[in-house]
């Protein structure tokens, strides 16, 4: 690979800059990553992987050498002219984004810097109008990242498309952006900076809403004796609905459902327009975690005194991230019933334990449904699909199951022993699945 590709400047190692920095660096590009944390620096240069990614450290470990880690912004501004502002925008208390970390990256560039910014965290519309504005010698680009955490390497090389929004002026740093992306294929969408905001915001809020509607159909489906996978399928079929994101479960979670469709609809609220439906995918999306309890409660009348197991935790499976998991709330609303949790996962118990500090953490699936009243598959986790339910059932006090994730297979499990119940699943009579 040829060392005289543009170096890449990474402002920010969270997941997605992490990832852009390694994939970067695969493509051949010199890579100055910088981050404020000098443990994590420390630790990343030792080479290190602070989050669980799959394919990110070998990507890491071969690509070594061309990615510097450091704490130093004058070694960044020195070594790299585009600059990938990759720090995250958390949710305020009232549910606007948090610029405060991309706003102190601004104030460490110096008045005159000619760097070319390139924004990937998500931002609201008009952020990079203000940031131009504030630092006028910049070149400004937005190029949002649609990565999904646990194939986020492989999301990264092969993307559906590649949104690069620039103002007039700016052209010649669109071009240079255009350029890093275009050995990864991919349409290359070239828009004015706000449009490539919104579609960033928009994407997630549309995909966030097609979860909280496949949800809702869910919950309808119980009523009426229908089956959601099958409901799910057939309107799938239909190509301009698409099969994608149709799964219906105990809500969406992670570090950017939750946090842009909150930004999205404050940003409208900013302007004076109330988004109706956003209102409602958010509230129907805090529902269906606690109709959890409910389903429990069904089975099990009182929770109180009543050991429940949660397998899963992370917020979705292939990633140790907890933000905003769906374990979180219904760990909580189980102890507040009077419940005893037990919880498993396999890569995010670490994590998880400093979170959830009155949950018992068991070191294997069986450990944690070891005389259990009832379980809760949260996190689809594949190692869940191999357990041997037949010996679950033995071991626990109550073979009981809601699979939160419609994930097992309900006719196998009643055949074990179980009382399942889905999420808007119908599940034949243990008369039927045992004939
Ligand atoms: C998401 C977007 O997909 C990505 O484009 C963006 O860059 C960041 O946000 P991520 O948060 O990594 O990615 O996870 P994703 O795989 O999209 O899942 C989000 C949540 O939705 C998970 O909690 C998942 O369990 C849930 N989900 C997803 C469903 O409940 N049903 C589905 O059909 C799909």
């Amino acid at each position: 690979m040829s060392e005289s590709l543009k170096p890449v400047g990474v402002i920010g190692v969270g997941w997605v800059g992490l990832v852009t920095a390694a994939c970067f660096a695969e493509l051949g590009h010199p890579v100055v990553a910088r981050d404020i944390v000098q443990e994590k620096v420390d630790s990343l240069s030792r080479g290190e992987v602070p989050l669980h990614e799959p394919e990110l450290e070998d990507l890491l470990r071969r690509n070594a050498e061309r990615i510097t880690f450091t704490t130093d912004m004058d070694e960044l501004l020195a070594g790299a002219q585009l600059l990938f502002v990759c720090v995250d925008t958390p949710p305020t208390y009232s549910g606007d984004a948090d610029l405060s970390r991309v706003r102190a990256v601004v104030q460490e560039l110096p008045e005159d810097s000619e760097h070319v910014l390139i924004m990937k965290s998500t931002v609201p519309a008009g952020t990079g109008e203000s940031i131009r504005r504030d630092v006028p010698s910049l070149s400004y680009v937005s190029c949002p990242e649609f990565l999904k955490e646990g194939t986020a390497v492989k999301d990264f090389m092969n993307p559906d498309r590649v949104v690069v929004g620039a103002d007039e002026g700016d052209e010649a740093a669109a071009d240079a952006v255009e350029e890093l992306y275009r050995p990864l294929g991919g349409e290359i969408l070239r828009t004015d900076v706000a449009s490539a905001e919104m579609i960033k915001l928009a994407s997630n809020a549309f995909l966030a809403t097609k979860i909280s509607f496949i949800n809702e159909i869910a919950n309808v489906c119980e009523e009426v004796g229908a089956d959601v996978g099958q409901v799910a399928k057939g309107m799938g079929l239909d190509a301009r609905i698409g099969t994608a994101f149709l799964r219906a479960g105990i809500g969406y979670g992670g570090s950017c459902f939750p946090k842009d469709v909150s930004a999205l609809k404050m940003l409208a609220g900013n302007t004076g327009y109330h988004f109706q439906l956003l209102t409602s995918v958010i509230e129907v999306n805090e529902l269906q975690k606690r109709r959890v309890v409910g389903k429990l409660e069904k089975h099990l009348g009182s929770l109180i005194g009543k050991r429940v197991a949660l397998l899963g935790l992370a917020f979705k499976p292939d990633t140790d991230d907890m933000r905003e998991a769906s374990s979180l709330v219904l760990a909580a609303r189980l102890q507040g019933e009077g419940a005893e949790v037990v919880g498993y996962d396999p890569v995010a118990a670490e994590r998880a334990g400093s979170l959830l500090g009155s949950v018992e953490m068991a070191t294997s699936a069986m450990e944690a449904l070891e005389g259990a009243d009832a379980a809760v598959l949260v996190t689809e986790w594949r190692e869940f699909a191999a357990l041997d339910w037949s010996a679950v059932a033995e071991r626990m006090a109550r073979p009981l199951l809601v699979d939160g994730r419609n994930f097992l297979d309900p006719e196998a499990l009643i055949k074990a022993g179980f009382e399942y119940e889905g999420i808007g699943r119908k599940v034949s009579s243990p008369r039927a699945a045992t004939a």
